[in-house]
This record gives structure tokens, sequence and C-alpha cells, in this order.
């Protein structure tokens, strides 16, 4: 049965790199036979210069009936100063937030071709293959009550809830140890618990979890220190799961390691494998329209996607050895270039990767 991808390219540099993306995909349908019909929508401020709203009602629509969505990057300096419900960001929260896509996935792995990108020794980096568990529908980002308010005084104080519900905490678990079960079966969760309550809960329930996964060896680690040791020494790690926030900036310093944030791509999925697909990278305003971006986070999402939601395997593995023979072959765009590289443009590693897919007829 055709199955229905939702692309919603969002601002900036988005629309630019999932046009690469969608090039691949053509590729596929057109000489390895996928059969998915590609429709696009609207989302963060190019969805609130079109309909007032950064997640309007048609793209909510759309979403919920596509099998996987496809999203470039949101934001953008021009809708900074809007009411803060309105703004490109509030979008990106809300669809999540409205298919409850609540487990995400941030795989950090160094292509060997890049180990001179990362700001790390290379032997420090090399081989590096991390996947961050992100828990990504609650916490601190949803959590109420939230807001500024005036106090008394004048003062104005701003706050917001740093929660978790048991079942909240059991879901990214199991999420967590079943990844790690088709993996190292070594998972780290990362908490606060020496501070804060809701981190005891989340330690005392992920410990409860791993009772279900007996090969799965469990070990806890405070988010400072996990930050320290991200740096220090990655390659201890196979998978971490966390809370929202903490996964947020845990996940930035473990791209980095990978020498750009432009190589990586990300899976949020709901309970039942239904997902959206992004790079973890923004929307890069100040690049924007340059034709300079590097597209390759977006078109490795489109890996994610065929493998965790179209059950495609095979051609995910197509695409990713596609990437690599792009990389061989000492293409490179500005933000993963050292000295002596072949920098090419967006649309020309699009086009570069689309022809070594073909190749791999
Ligand atoms: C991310 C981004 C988003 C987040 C922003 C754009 C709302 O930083 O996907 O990591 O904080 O979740
Ligand atoms: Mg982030």
């Amino acid at each position: 049965m055709t199955k229905q991808i939702l692309v919603l390219p969002g601002d900036g540099i988005g629309k630019e790199i999932i046009a690469e993306a969608v090039k691949i995909l053509a590729v596929l349908c057109d000489d390895f036979a996928l059969d998915v019909e590609i429709t696009e929508g609207v989302i963060g401020g190019a969805a609130y210069d079109a309909y007032s709203h950064p997640y309007p009602e048609e793209t909510k629509t759309q979403a919920r009936i596509a099998d996987a969505i496809l999203l470039g990057s949101v934001g953008g300096y021009e809708y900074d100063k809007l009411p803060r419900d309105l703004r490109p960001e509030r979008g990106l929260l809300g669809i999540r937030a409205d298919l409850g896509l609540f487990s995400n996935l941030r795989p950090a792995i160094l292509n060997t071709e890049l180990a001179d990108a990362s700001s790390l020794k290379p032997e420090v980096v090399a081989g590096l293959d991390i996947m961050i568990v992100r828990e990504l529908t609650g916490g601190i980002y949803f959590g109420e009550p939230r807001g500024i308010r005036e106090l008394e005084s004048g003062e104005k104080q701003g706050y917001n809830t740093l929660i978790y519900k048991e079942s909240e905490i059991e879901r990214i678990a199991h999420s967590a140890f079943k990844i790690a079960m088709k993996r190292d079966k070594r998972l780290c969760s990362v908490d606060k618990a020496n501070v804060l309550e809701v981190m005891e809960l989340w330690h005392e329930v992920v410990e409860r979890v791993a009772k279900e996964y007996p090969e799965v060896e469990l070990s806890h680690m405070y988010v400072d220190n996990a930050a320290m040791q991200l740096v220090k020494d990655p390659k201890q790690f196979d998978v971490m799961v966390t809370g929202n926030m903490f996964g947020d900036i845990l996940s930035d310093a473990a791209a980095m390691l990978t020498g750009s944030i432009g190589m990586l791509p990300s899976a949020s999925l709901d309970i039942n494998g239904k997902g959206m697909y992004e790079p973890i990278h923004g929307s890069a305003p100040d690049i924007a329209g340059k034709n300079i971006a590097n597209p390759l986070a977006t078109i490795m999402s489109v890996s994610m996607l065929l493998r965790y939601s179209l059950d495609e395997e095979a051609l995910a593995q197509k695409i990713d050895a596609a990437v690599e023979a792009v990389l061989k072959n000492g293409l490179r765009t500005q933000d993963i270039a050292t000295d002596g590289d072949h920098v090419v443009s967006t649309s020309a590693m699009g086009d570069a990767v689309a022809i070594a897919l073909r190749d791999l007829k």
C-alpha cells in the first residue's frame, strides 16, 4: 500500500535541505520501487505567515493522516518578537505533543571520513556510535504551571515546572531498553537525583523497568558528570536515556563530537512507531538562502524514516552507503570541510548523494 509522507520544510535553511532529501526520495521511488506519496505542508514561521499560527489546523490534519513526517527546521529572527505562543518553536513543540512523539532518538555516529572535523583528538572519537534517547513530550518543556508573574514587590519572576509521571518515565525507559537490546546492551540513565525529587523518581522507575531487561547493563549518571564524560571519553557510552531538557543539551554536545551538527538526523516516535524525522540542527537563518547548508543530516533522517516507520531497512542502508561514498570521494559542505577539501553547495551535495544512490541499484 502506498505510504503517505508529509514533508514540512519549515524555515531558514529548512527549505533548501528538505529539497535535497526529496531528491533522494524521488530516486528511491524511480529506481528502487519505493511506494510513497509525498505531500507538503507548513510549520513554524512559514505556517505563521500562511495561517497566523505555527502549527495550524491544516497541518494538524495532514500530520495525523501521514504515515511519517519529514521536517526541516523552524525559527527565524523575524518571528522573535511574536507572542511566545505564536513563535515557530511552538509549532515544533505543538506537533511533538499533538502526535504523542515521546521518544526522541538522536544518534551520534562519527563517520570515519570525518574524524578530522571533530574538535577532539581522533583517537577519542574514532568509531564513536552513541544513541541518545530523549523524552520529548514531558518534563520542564511542558510542565504547568509556567509563566512570568509580577510579585507584590513589583519585581517579575519567571517560573517553569519540571514534572514527570511514573507512566511517562516507564515508557521512555522501555523505549531505551529496547534500543539497547538491539545494540551493545548498555544503557546509561542520566538524571540529577542528587538535587531534584522528580529525578529521584526517574532513577527509581528506570531501576524498576530494568528488571524486565536483565541482559542490559544499566548505569546511572548525574547530568553534569554526563556532560563532562561525553567530552572526556565519549566511547564509554552505548545508549543514554534522559529527560527532555537534559536530552536537548546533551544531544547538541554529542553532535559536536562528530565534527558537525549538520551531520546528525533524529527520529521522534509515538507508541506505535509512527514518527517524525528531522535533522537535529536548527534553521540557521544566518546562512539561509545561500545554498551552503549541509543537507546530510536531513538525507540521513530519510534513512531513519525508512528504517523506523516504513520497515525498509535495506533502502535505509543504501542511503547510508551513498552518503559514505560521497564523503569518501572528498565532497564536503563548508561546515565539515578541512584544508584541501572539495567544498560543494547544498544542492551539489544532494545531487552527489542521488547519483551515488543510483549507482547502488
Ligand atoms: C531541538 C531544538 C528544539 C528543542 C527547539 C527548536 C524548540 O533545540 O529539537 O533540540 O529545544 O527541542
Ligand atoms: Mg536542541
